[in-house]
């Protein structure tokens, strides 16, 4: 008997197929996920899009010049957003997913509370978070009685700022006609709020898709799928299994 088996955990989706509890007869794993939860929502979308991907595993911005025509601008050099969010969350005594929670407590506090520094902000497309949560640590330390919306605005500002300067410069940079935010960060209201001011500014096409679309799910991958398909074919069973599959991003 061959089974169907579909692992949708973390950031990456895979597929198998099993014949009799022994032999694999097909096994992949997708971790194109995100992108495409943009054009689900909104078909329109006007190439090329400068894409800000933000989970708790990612932080990158692409350039998609096609369908399967991604250009890799830059990423986190060490944390990831939501990582970040998640860390100081859990060190703030809040619960886990820690994005959520600061969103939330963020709306009661002042985000000027705190001067938490903005890491590479001037230095193009990569990022750094880790020396944020290292200074939200020390400060917290420092000042034990400052309000826990105080600190938790103040690290979402910064967080914020660098997100939407960085995105709105690599927008104008690579000529795109639109901003398109994912991933789980992009839930954020604060980043979306920031996100959709700069677009109207600077005027852009934005692309802010609605917080169900932003966090891992199966519909993205599956309009992901449509277009590998119409591109590529469909795969043969004997495709092997790349645990390390990246984006085709161009050279
Ligand atoms: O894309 P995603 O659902 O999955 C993985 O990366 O696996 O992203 C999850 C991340 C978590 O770090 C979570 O804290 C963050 O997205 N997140 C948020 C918000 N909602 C989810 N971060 C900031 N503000 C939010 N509203």
């Amino acid at each position: 008997m061959r089974v169907l088996g579909i692992e949708t955990s973390c950031d990456e989706t895979a597929v198998a197929v099993v014949e009799d509890g022994r032999s694999i007869l097909s096994n992949l794993i997708s971790s194109q996920a995100h992108l495409y939860g943009a054009f689900l929502e909104d078909p329109a979308l006007e190439l090329p899009l400068v894409v800000m991907l933000v989970s708790g595993g990612h932080t990158m911005l692409v350039a998609m010049e096609g369908h399967g025509r991604y250009r890799l601008l830059g990423q986190t050099i060490d944390d990831a957003a939501g990582e970040a969010f998640d860390k100081v969350a859990r060190f703030l005594g809040l619960d886990y997913p820690g994005g959520p929670a600061i969103d939330a407590l963020a709306v009661e506090g002042d985000p000027k509370a705190a001067d938490f520094p903005r890491s590479m902000l001037a230095e193009g497309y990569d990022f750094s978070f880790s020396g944020l949560k290292t200074a939200v640590i020390t400060h917290v330390r420092k000042h034990p009685d400052q309000a826990v919306a105080d600190v938790a605005a103040s690290f979402q500002e910064a967080v914020v700022d660098v997100l939407v300067a960085k995105a709105r410069r690599a927008a104008r940079d690579v000529g795109a006609r639109g901003l398109c935010l994912a991933g789980g960060v992009a839930a954020n209201s604060r980043l979306r709020e920031r996100a959709l001011d700069a677009c109207i500014e600077d005027g852009l096409q934005a692309f802010v898709p609605n917080p169900a679309m932003c966090t891992d799910n199966a519909a993205m991958v599956a309009a992901a799928g449509w277009w590998r398909l119409r591109a590529d074919g469909p795969s043969s069973l004997g495709t092997g299994a790349d645990p390390n599959l990246r984006l085709p991003l161009l050279g």
